[in-house]
C-alpha cells in the first residue's frame, strides 16, 4: 500500500435491510485518499453521503469491502479499538454541531480528552490545550458561554475546537455549514483550510458547490457509488496549490 494513504477502502457495500426492498446505500466505492488531502464528497440527498462517512468515521461497519486508516485494517478491530481509534485519529463536524447543551465551550472542548487515561489526572494541562484549541479557532473570549449562549457559526466553532482536541489526523466534516449563514460558513470553511494547510486531512460532505470550490478534490457520488473524482478546476485562489501545479512549468 502507498505508504502517503491516510484512507483507503475497497469495494465498500451497506446495505440496510429494515424495509420492504433492501437498500444498498453503499453500493462499491473504492476510493484512497492521501495524507494531506481536503476532499469534498457531493451528491443529492440518499446517494449515500453520510453513510460513507459514518463507515470512514468507525461509527458503522460496511456489509462487505475493506477499510485501511493509515495502513491498519479497520474491519480487523474491535469495539474498543475502534473506540480508541475514533477518540485519537478523528475528528468529527457535524451539520448540527452536536455540542452539550449543559457544558461550557470550554467543557465541550475538553470532553475527548478525558477519555484519554494518560490526560485523566492532569487537569491543568487539559484545561490550557482546551483553552488553546478554542483560541485557535477564534473564541478565547467565550469559554464560559454555553452553546445556546453563541451563534451557530461560533457553535460550529467550538465543535471544531473539539474536534481538533487530541489532533486528529483526519477530520470528517458532514455538511458542517448546512445550518450556517453565508458569512459564518466562510468563517468555518476558512478554518478548514488553515488546518490542511496545516497537514489535517480533510473529508468534507457538501451539497453546495462553492463550498465545495474550497477543496483541493471533488468526489461526487450516486446510488451509493462514486461517480465522478478528481481535482476541483475551480479551487479558489487562495487555497493551498495543488499538487500537480507545484514546480510545474507553468
Ligand atoms: N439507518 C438507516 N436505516 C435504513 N436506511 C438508511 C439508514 N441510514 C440511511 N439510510 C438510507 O440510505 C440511503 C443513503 O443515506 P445517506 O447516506 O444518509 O445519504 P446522504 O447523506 O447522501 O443524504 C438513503 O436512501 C437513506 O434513506
Ligand atoms: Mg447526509
Amino acid at each position: 500500500m502507498d505508504n502517503d494513504s491516510l484512507i483507503r477502502v475497497e469495494n465498500l457495500v451497506k446495505i440496510y435491510d429494515g424495509g420492504e426492498v433492501p437498500l444498498r446505500a453503499l453500493d462499491g466505492v473504492s476510493l484512497t485518499i492521501a495524507r494531506g488531502e481536503f476532499v469534498a464528497i457531493m451528491g443529492h440527498s440518499g446517494s449515500g453521503k453520510s453513510t460513507l462517512m459514518n463507515v470512514l468515521g468507525a461509527l458503522d461497519r460496511p456489509t462487505e469491502g475493506r477499510y485501511w486508516l493509515d495502513g491498519e485494517d479497520v474491519g480487523e478491530m474491535d469495539v474498543e479499538e475502534l473506540a480508541d481509534l475514533r477518540n485519537r485519529r478523528i475528528g468529527f463536524i457535524f451539520q448540527s454541531f452536536n455540542l452539550l447543551p449543559r457544558l461550557s465551550a470550554l467543557q465541550n472542548v475538553r470532553l475527548p480528552m478525558l477519555y484519554r487515561l494518560e490526560n485523566r489526572l492532569d487537569a491543568a494541562k487539559r484545561e490550557k490545550t482546551a483553552i488553546a484549541a478554542l483560541e485557535v479557532v477564534g473564541l478565547g473570549s467565550r469559554l464560559y458561554h454555553r452553546p445556546n449562549q453563541l451563534s451557530g457559526g461560533q457553535q460550529q466553532r467550538v465543535a471544531i475546537a473539539r474536534a481538533l482536541i487530541n489532533q486528529p489526523a483526519l477530520i470528517l466534516a458532514d455538511e458542517p455549514t448546512g445550518n450556517l449563514d453565508t458569512k459564518s460558513s466562510e468563517e468555518i470553511i476558512g478554518i478548514l483550510q488553515n488546518l490542511n494547510r496545516q497537514g489535517v486531512t480533510i473529508v468534507m460532505v457538501t451539497h453546495e458547490s462553492d463550498v465545495a470550490a474550497h477543496a483541493g478534490r471533488i468526489v461526487h457520488m450516486k446510488d451509493g457509488k462514486i461517480m465522478t473524482d478528481g481535482p476541483n478546476g475551480h479551487r479558489q485562489r487562495d487555497a493551498a496549490p495543488a499538487l500537480e501545479s507545484r514546480g510545474g512549468a507553468a
